[in-house]
C-alpha cells in the first residue's frame, strides 16, 4: 500500500510526514495548473516553470516566448498571462513557454525534494489518478494555495484526487488534511462552478479572468494530458 498526504499551503509542505519513494502534485486550479493542461492539450510541446520574475525577464531577452502572471495581472514584458485561454493560439503549437506565476512556479521549485513532480486539475483529474496510480509511489498533494494562505479550489481537488486514489485499493490514507479535503470534494462536486465562485481568488479575479476560463478550470476530465517534470521542463507524460 502507498500513502496519500495533502498539504493545505506552501509553509505546510514543509512539515510533511512523506519523506521516501513519492510524487508531488502541484495544484494551482485557478490557473497554472489548468492552464499548463490547456496548453498542452493544444499542442505546447513543453512548458518551463520558473520561479522569478527576474528570471522569466532573461528568459524573454533570449527570445522565449514568456507566460507571466503577478498577483493576477500579466506583466508588461511578457507574451501572455495565465489563463487557460491564453494558450490557444495556432502560433504556440510546438512550441516552449516560459511560465511563471504568483503561487504555482514558486510550489514547483519548492517541490524538487520528491522523485517525480506531476500537475493536478479538474481537466485532468481521471487521467492524472490512473498514470499516479501506475506509477506505485506514495503521493503528496501540494495545494498551490495563495501566498501561502489555504485556498477553496485547490483544496477541494485534493480531496477528488484522493478520493479516486484511495478508491484503486492501492493507497491508504493517516492524514487528516486528506480527509478533511475529501468532505469538502464531497459538498461541492455536485456544482463546482457556483461552490468555488465564493473562493477569495475566484473574486480577485472576477475582472481579470473571462466566464469561459472560469468554466474551464472547473471541468471534469477535459483533457488526458498529464504534465510531468522532466529535466526542468512540462511535458505531457500521456503522449
Ligand atoms: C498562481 O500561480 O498563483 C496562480 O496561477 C495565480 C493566478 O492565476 O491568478
Amino acid at each position: 500500500m502507498y500513502t496519500i498526504e495533502v498539504s493545505f499551503s506552501p509553509v505546510l509542505y514543509d512539515y510533511k510526514l512523506t519523506r521516501d519513494n513519492f510524487i508531488t502534485v502541484i495544484v494551482d486550479i485557478l490557473r497554472a495548473t489548468t492552464s499548463v493542461c490547456a496548453a498542452l492539450e493544444h499542442g505546447v510541446s513543453s512548458v518551463i516553470p520558473v520561479a522569478g520574475v527576474e528570471i522569466a525577464k532573461k528568459y524573454k531577452k533570449r527570445g522565449f516566448l514568456v507566460a507571466c502572471e503577478r498577483d493576477g495581472k500579466v506583466p508588461d514584458f511578457a507574451d501572455m498571462g495565465n489563463s487557460p485561454s491564453d494558450f490557444l493560439k495556432e502560433d504556440y503549437k510546438g512550441k516552449e513557454i516560459v511560465f511563471s506565476t504568483t503561487n504555482g512556479t514558486q510550489s514547483v521549485q519548492k517541490a524538487r525534494d520528491s522523485d517525480l513532480i506531476v500537475l493536478g486539475s479538474f481537466v485532468n483529474l481521471s487521467s492524472l489518478s490512473e498514470w499516479i496510480i501506475s506509477r506505485e509511489k506514495n503521493v503528496v498533494i501540494f495545494c498551490a494555495a495563495w501566498k501561502n494562505l489555504f485556498n477553496l479550489e485547490d483544496s477541494v481537488f485534493a480531496g477528488a484526487l484522493t478520493e479516486k486514489l484511495l478508491d484503486s485499493g492501492k493507497f491508504v490514507t493517516q492524514c487528516d488534511s486528506a480527509r478533511a479535503a475529501i468532505d469538502l470534494w464531497d459538498h461541492a462536486k455536485t456544482d463546482l462552478f457556483c461552490y468555488l465562485s465564493k473562493s477569495s481568488h475566484r473574486n480577485r479575479l472576477k475582472h481579470l479572468v473571462s466566464d469561459s476560463d472560469y468554466q474551464y478550470t472547473v471541468t471534469l476530465d477535459s483533457t488526458t494530458v498529464v504534465p510531468v517534470l522532466i529535466e526542468g521542463h512540462f511535458e505531457n507524460a500521456n503522449h
